[in-house]
């Protein structure tokens, strides 16, 4: 039977994607810069159905939900695949860690399915069809830095940045929170529109995007911290004064970015970030993550995982 199998990382947006210009393209507002981390992935296997019928499941669960048949209806479509298609994702996250999980989702999924029709799609393109997934998943599809910029259907899709900096970056996950956060990105960034702050934020977006890019290229982590750090809280700034308030940081998450202040001045390179849950990413050097670990782990009794820059998409036929 055809049968193709597919992984993806995740990855940590350092210039944050928060807000659509199309919801149904998943278009967004604003450029993102992202780094994908090697600790967490999802494999996705795909095989045509006996009997017709299209099924999603993950962890070994078959899943109702709409968002992820509707995601897999438009991959058939796109890709000509006419048949029943059984998708099977398995996510290698620390168990229930709350982290989100859905740009690796989307990317393996759409490289498997790309595998079971047999198309030989660039990376591009294929990050395209990830991005309809999640708009996140279309930077999973790289390996290391990504950067997806808006523009139409066809022309929004992530590419890959080198940089000196993937010799030795390195992102200590800080699980703040075991639960799933309790407003998802997709409902979290159409609520934040309503900030007075929200158009200013787009803006400094842009101007953050356009301000890493050049840090990246440059190798200069100290200023590519202070970009991730600044634009974070703008973020959280953003979600805290929308109507009705959306706030994701919890006690112990805004203590470790304290930390992270605290270390700078002790001359550990050290930057604090979060995205739309209670979890903290600490952006650092290899040599420094141990220690940075050890401290959050030992000051807060957080559990921590160390991540390093993570592989792109691959996708393999059995
Ligand atoms: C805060 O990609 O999950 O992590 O496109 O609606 O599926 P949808 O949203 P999603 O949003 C991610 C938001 C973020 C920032 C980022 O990854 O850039």
């Amino acid at each position: 039977m055809n049968l193709s199998l597919a992984s993806a990382h995740a990855n940590l947006a350092l210039v944050k994607y928060w807000g659509k210009s199309d919801e149904d393209l998943i278009l967004p507002r604003s450029p993102s810069l992202s780094l994908t981390l090697d600790a967490l992935s999802t494999t996705c296997v795909a095989e045509g159905s006996t009997t017709g019928e299209d099924a999603v499941f993950i962890d070994g669960e078959k899943t109702e939900s709409e968002r992820d048949l509707n995601y897999l209806r438009f991959l058939k479509a796109e890709l000509g695949l006419e048949s029943g298609v059984i998708v099977r994702s398995v996510n290698h996250f620390p168990q229930a860690a709350g982290l989100a999980s859905s740009a690796s989702s989307c990317a393996a999924m759409a490289g498997a399915l790309v595998g079971l029709s047999g198309k030989n799609l660039s990376l591009p393109a294929i990050s395209r069809l990830a991005r309809h997934g999640s708009g996140s998943a279309c930077r999973s599809v790289y390996e290391g830095f990504a950067a997806w910029v808006e523009g139409d259907d066809q022309t929004s899709v992530a590419q890959p940045l080198e940089s000196p900096l993937l010799e030795d970056i390195s992102v200590v996950i800080c699980l703040v929170s075991r639960e799933f956060k309790s407003i998802p990105s997709r409902l979290g960034m159409r609520m934040a529109q309503s900030s007075p702050l929200y158009e200013d934020f787009i803006y400094q977006c842009h101007r953050d995007f356009k301000e890493a890019c050049t840090a990246l290229r440059l190798g200069d982590l100290s200023t590519l911290g202070d970009i991730t750090e600044r634009n974070t809280l703008a973020m959280n700034r953003v979600n805290q004064t929308a109507r009705p308030p959306l706030i994701y940081p919890r006690e112990k998450t805004e203590m470790i970015c304290e930390l992270a202040k605290q270390l700078r001045e002790e001359g550990i390179a050290c930057w604090y970030t979060n995205d739309a849950g209670a979890n903290a990413f600490l952006i650092t050097q290899e040599q420094f993550a141990p220690l940075i670990a050890q401290r959050v782990h030992s000051r807060f009794d957080v559990e921590t995982i160390i991540a390093g820059p993570g592989p792109g998409l691959e996708v393999r036929h059995a």
